[in-house]
């Protein structure tokens, strides 16, 4: 780790409280002018530190710079080796992962971006990501599941994000079946699962979840064709870095251990759709419907003119 990211790590372990540099290059057994040169170089990459002779340094709590040390250090201790990647820019954290994992990342390894320029959305469209206003993020899980129950890897991803963002925020967030995030009527989140197999045995090598949330976003931070749509998710001075080390830690757990049938309680309580009159098109017909409930296996039972059907995947629109 290079200096700056070790002053860094003690400021972020400080955050919003003055340590002196003295007690800084004591704790890292370094100069007091070395702490110096750290501090300029990380001012110039942006952070708010303030300086004080008597007091020392201070890294202001609005600070939203994303680090792999300001998420390292919210991570449960479980998680805190998982390799962290962060990048200022990027494509799409998905590719990213996806080569990772080819390459042999292990179970649990992150990566995030401040912008996105090519972010990936479900059905091949993209994910409008820019910068500093959203958390881009994709971690790589390597569970012990067949390919039947990764199919399931959606919906626990949907229900780790909503868990770790409800830390953050009091509004109402529900699930838009099948895993978008919204409040009202306002997506604030989306997720793209990936699937990597083996094509011999037939076994899942990994799985990449990816999840693009907004985040205190403005409505002009979007483009036009997206304003009536696209939310954000309030988290006031909370920093980005905090909530991906809570997504992740969800993430992992939720991987870890989970009963079935409790998932899909919760998957159930917390739907947007359910009594609402929707939309889809099903082997090219379109259909009106109303969403009735959620079955076992997290398919959307609709009705639609007299009959009953259900709907494992795809996509609803719904009619406020
Ligand atoms: C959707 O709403 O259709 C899904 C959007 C998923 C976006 C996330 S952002 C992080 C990761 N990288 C991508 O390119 N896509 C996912």
């Amino acid at each position: 780790m290079t200096t700056k990211n070790k002053v860094l790590k003690v400021l972020e372990e400080n955050r919003a409280s003055y340590i002196s540099g003295q007690d800084l290059a004591n704790s890292l057994n370094i100069s007091r002018s070395a702490i110096w040169k750290a501090i300029v170089l990380l001012k110039k990459e942006g952070y708010i530190i303030e300086s004080s002779t008597k007091k020392g340094y201070k890294l202001q709590s609005k600070n939203d710079l994303l680090s792999e040390e300001g998420i390292r250090i919210h991570l449960n201790k479980k998680y805190a080796q998982h390799p962290i990647v962060v990048l200022p820019s990027t494509n799409s954290t998905n590719s990213d992962a996806k080569k990772m994992g080819i390459d042999g990342a292990p179970h649990g390894t992150i990566v995030t971006a401040d912008e996105q320029l090519t972010g990936r959305g479900r059905f091949g469209r993209s994910f409008v990501s820019p910068k500093g206003k959203g958390i881009y993020l994709s971690v790589i899980l390597r569970p012990k599941m067949d390919i039947l129950e990764v199919s399931f890897s959606t919906i626990l991803t949907v229900i780790a994000v909503r868990r770790a963002l409800k830390k953050f925020s009091k509004e109402k967030i529900q699930i838009k079946w099948v895993n978008d995030l919204y409040i009202g009527k306002k997506k604030i989140s989306g997720i793209l699962t990936e699937l990597v197999s083996d094509m011999e045995s037939g076994k899942v090598d990994f799985v990449v979840a990816g999840i693009g949330i907004n985040i205190n976003a403005k409505e002009e931070d979007f483009p036009e064709e997206i304003r009536e749509i696209a939310g954000s998710v309030n988290v006031g001075e909370t920093n980005r870095n905090k909530i991906i080390a809570k997504i992740s830690d969800e993430l992992l757990t939720i991987f870890e251990d989970f009963e079935k049938a409790k998932i899909i309680e919760e998957y159930k309580k917390e739907q947007l759709l359910l009594g609402k009159q929707i939309t889809f098109t099903k082997d090219e017909k379109n259909y009106r419907a109303i969403a009735k409930d959620i079955d076992e296996d997290g398919g959307l039972i609709v009705e639609s003119e007299g009959e009953t059907m259900v709907l494992q995947s795809g996509e609803v629109s719904v009619k406020w």
